[in-house]
């Protein structure tokens, strides 16, 4: 076995980067059969190749519309994507998600001061909690963390 070949196989390579291994490297495979089979066989392993591409491509859009625009994601998906970073564990002394004890003073608040304490920063929360959510998906994110601590908050609608 190669060196490399075993490096594959014991590092500590991410799953979801040694997923893409085996594809990669079956395309290369293909890429060489295609160049020593030329003369019988080329037509079939380069329309594999030329499918193999287009899936690609399918899959890379799907990718980036999921990422810009479309639908505003609901309050789970928002926590997922930026809140657990603080609140599964309770980082920098954020109220931790389920934690009704921590939660219980901050829910009298009300949704809307809540919302607006996210939107606006506080203490060690940086502004907009964060990142790059819109205030529709902080506010659904808040509604979805303090209902888990206590709260029967509705989830917001899009305007
Ligand atoms: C960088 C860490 C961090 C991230 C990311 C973060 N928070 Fe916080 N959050 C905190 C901390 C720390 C507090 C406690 C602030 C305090 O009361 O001193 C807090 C408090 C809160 C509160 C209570 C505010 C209040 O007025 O009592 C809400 C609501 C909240 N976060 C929502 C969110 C939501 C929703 C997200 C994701 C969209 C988020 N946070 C992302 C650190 C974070």
């Amino acid at each position: 076995m190669s060196d490399s070949a075993n490096a594959l196989q014991t590092g500590h390579t991410p799953t979801a980067r040694r997923n893409w291994t085996l594809p990669m490297i079956g395309a290369i495979g293909l890429l060489l059969l295609a160049g020593c089979n030329k003369s019988t066989s080329s037509n079939s392993v380069e329309e594999e190749v030329a499918q193999a591409r287009r899936i690609q491509r399918v899959g890379t859009v799907e990718l980036m519309a999921a990422a810009g625009g479309g639908a505003a994601k609901s309050g789970e998906e928002a926590w997922k994507a930026q809140c657990a970073a603080c609140h599964a564990a309770g980082a920098l002394g954020a109220p931790k998600m389920g934690d009704a004890a921590a939660w219980a003073p901050r829910i009298g608040a009300g949704l809307a001061a809540l919302t607006n304490s996210a939107l606006k920063g506080k203490n060690a929360m940086p502004p907009q909690a964060g990142g790059a959510l819109s205030d529709l998906e902080v506010s659904r994110a808040v509604a979805y963390m303090a209902n888990a601590g206590g709260a029967k908050f509705a989830e917001p609608k899009a305007q």
